[in-house]
């Protein structure tokens, strides 16, 4: 793997445990993700360990539903077509890992009946955009050396394809920038690689998950 990628890849773990402010700990190697979310205690990410390695990486994730193991790799067939063991189902394969160079483009502007507000904690700033009390789109942003990683980016399913993610994200980063942010990475589920697409971002590798049973 070429060291741009491996230096997007250590951005993105480094930016995802900064702006959920989770622990990394290590596992055979690997960094595990001390999530600690509803979906998810922890999540061991391995960068193409290939087939004989990743199936003895299962063994972290064996029979307990709160573990997950994530491959990130150009090409994650292998993986896929791997003979799982019982206690071991596949929980994701529609995400990416993508990055992108930042720029200010202009914010597309919000229609007059739409309303936004901000709320900054530590590590996170979220902006939310609002029609009347209903919430319409929102998304958090955090930077940590001049990187800058996008979460829980959403626009409710009656807002949507009217532009408000491209809206949320342009704000985002206009706000990322001003902290000194140069470039971005997440993580995008498979209706965010749309949208990020859109707006100029690169698909860099295919993310697989798996979780205990
Ligand atoms: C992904 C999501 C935030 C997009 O929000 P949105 O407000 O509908 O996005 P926009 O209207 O600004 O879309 C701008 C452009 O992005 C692209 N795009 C957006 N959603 C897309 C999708 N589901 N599939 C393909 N392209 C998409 C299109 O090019 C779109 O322009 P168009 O509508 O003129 O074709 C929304 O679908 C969502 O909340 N999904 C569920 C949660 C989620 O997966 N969030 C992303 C987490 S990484």
């Amino acid at each position: 793997m070429d060291t741009e990628l491996e230096q997007v890849i250590e951005r993105w773990l480094a930016t995802w445990a900064h702006i959920r402010d989770i622990a990394v700990l290590e596992r055979d190697g690997w960094p595990v993700m001390q999530v600690g979310s509803p979906s998810r205690e922890t999540e061991l990410v391995c960068v193409d360990p290939g087939v004989e390695s990743f199936t003895d990486l299962l063994r972290h994730v064996e029979g307990d539903p709160r573990a997950m193991l994530t491959v990130a790799a150009t090409d994650v067939g292998p993986y896929l077509t791997t003979r799982l063991p019982d206690g071991v189902r596949l929980d994701r394969d529609d995400e990416a890992l993508m990055s992108v160079v930042l720029h200010d483009d202009p914010i597309p502007p919000l229609a007059p009946d739409l309303t936004f507000r901000w709320d900054v904690d530590d590590h996170r700033t979220t902006y939310s955009v609002e029609s009347g009390d209903t919430l319409a789109a929102s998304g958090s942003v955090g930077v940590i050396d001049g990187w800058a990683t996008f979460d829980a980016v959403e626009t409710m399913p009656a807002f949507q394809r009217q532009g408000l993610g491209g809206h949320v994200m342009a704000t985002l980063t206009v706000q990322a920038m001003g902290r000194g942010a140069t470039h971005g990475v997440l993580a995008a589920s498979g209706q965010g690689r749309g949208l990020y697409q859109a707006i100029g971002w690169q698909h860099r590798l295919e993310l697989l998950s798996f979780m205990g049973t």
